[in-house]
């Protein structure tokens, strides 16, 4: 038997084969482009990731006909939080609007102000969540909120697609503000709050669990084997948890992508809204994950290459020598405001301290240590929680700088480990979910940690100057504040 793991990224989908035990028969993807037709709007057309699914799909197909004739189950992760709006025939009514969506920040801290999101989501209303986007389309486009009949979660519009049935998973409900996180189920009184209803959410079920199969008429379309199952998948982040075997308390990881995530392993329910640390139920039964988002991490570093009109490789490839003592140049990485610490969505990005000398490559440490110090702040967020980590995998595409990853062990102080596979993350995750469901392995055994290719240590020659430097860095933000 084989397996998909499909994760619905941001900038593209990909698919990743695996075999019954989980190692990596091939992957596929296809790009699809983010529409901004407004200063803070940010949407896709989901008719985009269908159209990716299918040459990913159909990519591996060709390259592993065998393989993919043995398929049994397909899992979907991916980008969290997005509003895609169905009417009653299942047709989508508008672009989906996305997680990096800010065009609701007055709707969300109107709902954050409402006391029991707090209590029964166990977070706040972060603009970026599904409710206050539902309360954007509802004052805004009252059209077409008359004749929303579902929203669904990207993934879960995929699965739609797949199967015919509205389905979701806790982990990624987990972040539309209407989940009863504690209790793994809708909430009547947060839906109700929100102008909704439980009839507009899709059916639950555990990321681990089998959602629905996939229609007749999909198998036939995508030369899919009859009887593929999909599973309830996960949320990226939780998907990415699944795919390196972070379960347990104590086990985390930092993903460097265009957001940067700092996530850590909850065995019970343990939420502290008053932190800006977010509180989901994680993707299998019985267990959560605590994680601090910042908004812009490579994202800052892709600003930079932007404005330098220097691919961002090249830029990260200025600093490839050993780690140095702490720049003069600050940079804050709220391009787009900012969620943990600050639950901030009007701060904006600082560069301070510039001077005669400040070159391409200051730039550069610049920005590498304003996201190294964000996730420090992250950590703070965590810990203040109750949670503890000793040591951390490292993810995502900025992990492939060794520069910025011995920074980030040398401000966190803790070591990081990383992958030898680290690109796969939320699709090994999604494919490991389709495992566990199509198998009933315990996802204890099927979600195991990767092998390590190395061990990245804090600098400790220069852990007090990191240390001092990211207490200068902590001054900033209050006063850019107040500006
Ligand atoms: C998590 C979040 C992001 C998106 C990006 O809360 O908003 O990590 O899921 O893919």
């Amino acid at each position: 038997m084989t397996y998909l793991g499909i994760d619905l990224g941001t900038s593209g989908l990909r698919a990743l084969l695996v075999a019954e035990n989980g190692t990596v028969i091939g992957a596929a993807q296809s790009a699809y482009p983010v529409a901004n037709p407004h200063s803070g709007w940010s949407e896709q057309d989901p008719a985009d990731w269908v159209a990716a699914c299918k040459v990913a799909i159909g990519e591996l197909q060709q390259t592993y006909p065998e393989a993919m004739a043995q398929l049994a189950a397909i899992g979907t992760a991916g980008q969290m939080h997005g509003a895609t709006l169905l009417d009653e025939h299942g047709a989508v009514l508008r672009p989906c609007i996305l997680w990096n969506d800010t065009r609701s920040s007055k709707e969300a801290a109107a709902l954050d102000a409402k006391p029991d999101f707090h209590t029964l989501s166990g977070n706040i209303v972060f603009p970026g969540f599904t409710a206050p986007k539902l309360a954007w389309v509802k004052a805004n486009e009252p059209d077409i909120f008359e004749r929303v009949a579902t929203v669904l979660l990207p993934k879960d519009y995929l699965s739609f697609w797949l199967t015919g049935e509205r389905v979701s998973d806790m982990s990624d409900s987990a972040g539309t503000s209407w989940l009863d996180v504690g209790a793994r189920n809708w909430s009547d009184s947060l839906l109700e709050q929100s102008g909704m209803t439980r009839a507009q959410m899709p059916r639950l079920v555990e990321g681990s669990e089998v959602a629905a199969p996939v229609c007749a008429k999909r198998c036939a379309e995508l030369g899919l084997p009859e009887g593929v199952v999909v599973v309830g998948g996960a949320g990226d982040n939780a998907a990415a948890a699944c795919g390196i075997g972070a379960l347990e308390e104590g086990q985390g990881f930092v993903s460097l992508g265009t957001s940067g995530v700092l996530l850590a392993g909850k065995s019970g329910y343990a939420p502290l809204p008053a932190s800006a640390v977010h509180t989901f139920c994680h993707a299998v039964p019985d267990r959560w994950y605590q994680m601090g988002v910042i908004l812009s991490a490579t994202d800052s570093l892709n600003w930079l290459a932007r404005t330098l009109k220097t691919p961002a490789g090249e830029l990260a490839g200025l600093l490839d020598g050993p780690l140095a003592a702490p720049g003069t140049v600050n940079f804050l990485p709220y391009l787009s405001g900012e969620r943990t610490p600050h639950n901030d969505s009007t701060i904006r990005g600082a560069l301070l301290g510039l001077h005669h000398a400040t070159g391409d490559r200051e730039l550069v440490q610049a920005v590498f240590e304003g996201v190294a110090f964000a996730l420090r702040e992250n950590l703070d967020a965590l810990r203040s929680t109750g949670t503890e980590l000793t040591s951390l995998m490292a993810i995502g595409g900025g992990s492939r700088s060794h520069y910025w990853l011995e920074l980030i062990a040398t401000v966190l102080d803790l070591p990081l480990d990383l992958p030898e596979d680290g690109e796969n993350g939320a699709a090994m995750g999604a494919a490991r979910l389709a495992i566990c469901g199509a198998s009933g392995a315990a996802p204890e055994e099927v979600m195991t940690q990767p092998a390590i290719s190395r061990r990245i240590n804090p600098n400790s020659d220069l852990t007090k100057a990191y240390a001092e430097a990211y207490q200068a860095y902590r001054a900033v933000y209050p006063a850019i504040k107040a500006l």
